[in-house]
């Protein structure tokens, strides 16, 4: 893997198709699916269920989206991975749209009960904090992951991006969230940016403060068992680091909504 990166950021990529998946307007069926607990609802930052359900609806219209952009091409033999799955936000809807092999693991145990008791068609596992996952090289045709490298030190989210390299096929597509500008805005509005303005991340290309309910309650986020709060990105910084893993990085501004979307090959 090159070690060394001199990248450099032009911009964000907009994808039409991405922001009208966000405005998508939801059908009856799309509310007719299994009901996690309110602990695991929590776990992931979902007011409730109607939230769960709309906004895991339409980032599954989204992964749908960001993957055609990137011209993967999908058949029933394609595999792909919700990396930190929670309790199926994304996968669930997903699952009723794309014909494909659906895997999705998290460290939360109680999250992954819920899938496999609910959705026996998803490959569903629990995993570890830090890698490795038992996985063969260049298994999946795609991973994607919502929220997780929101919450990550940088540290672990090194570790990590070079064992998702390892575990996607060359030429395959990874779709990770990250907390960039907007999402760091909205953070503000609501007071839960843990003090971290723009400024400083301009500053420092990254920043993670722990999240200190992680440390006075251990039961809240179960299975994380090391730093967990929030990390927020620069766009210079992904271009610079993550471009010692990629070869083909393109941001999506607020893609999922709120956070920005690295859509990634290698
Ligand atoms: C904010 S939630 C997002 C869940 C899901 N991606 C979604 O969008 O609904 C973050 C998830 O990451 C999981 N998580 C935290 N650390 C992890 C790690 N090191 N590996 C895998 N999952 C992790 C948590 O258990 C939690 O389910």
């Amino acid at each position: 893997m090159n070690q060394s990166s001199s990248h450099t950021f032009s911009g964000y990529t907009n994808v039409p198709t991405a922001s009208q998946a966000l405005k998508y307007q939801l059908s009856k069926d799309d509310y007719k699916i299994p009901e996690p607990s309110s602990k695991n609802l929590k776990r992931i930052g979902s007011l409730d269920q109607t939230t769960f359900v709309e906004v895991g609806t339409r980032l599954s219209l989204v992964v749908i989206s960001l993957l055609r952009y990137m011209g993967l091409s999908l058949s029933p033999e394609s595999k792909i991975l919700d990396w930190g799955c929670g309790c199926g936000r994304v996968l669930i809807p997903l699952s009723k749209r794309l014909k494909v092999q659906l895997y999705g693991c998290d460290v939360d145990e109680t999250a992954i009960a819920f899938i496999k008791a609910n959705l026996p068609n998803i490959n569903s596992f629990v995993s570890g904090y830090n890698p490795p996952l038992s996985i063969m090289d260049k298994y999946f045709d795609s991973i994607y992951a919502f929220s997780v490298f929101s919450h990550l030190p940088e540290k672990e989210e090194a570790s990590w991006l070079e064992e998702l390299v390892r575990i996607t096929r060359p030429g395959g597509v990874l779709l990770l969230s990250v907390v960039g500008k907007r999402s760091l805005e909205i953070q503000q509005e609501r007071g839960s940016n843990m003090g971290v303005t723009w400024k400083d991340v301009e500053r420092e290309g990254f920043i993670f403060k722990e999240n200190p309910i992680h440390r006075k309650d251990p039961e809240r986020w179960p299975g994380v068992t090391g730093n967990y709060g929030l990390s927020v990105h620069h766009p210079d910084y992904i271009v610079q680091e993550w471009g010692k893993y990629f070869t083909t990085i393109k941001i999506v501004e607020a893609g999922a909504g709120g956070q920005d979307i690295i859509m990634c090959t290698h």
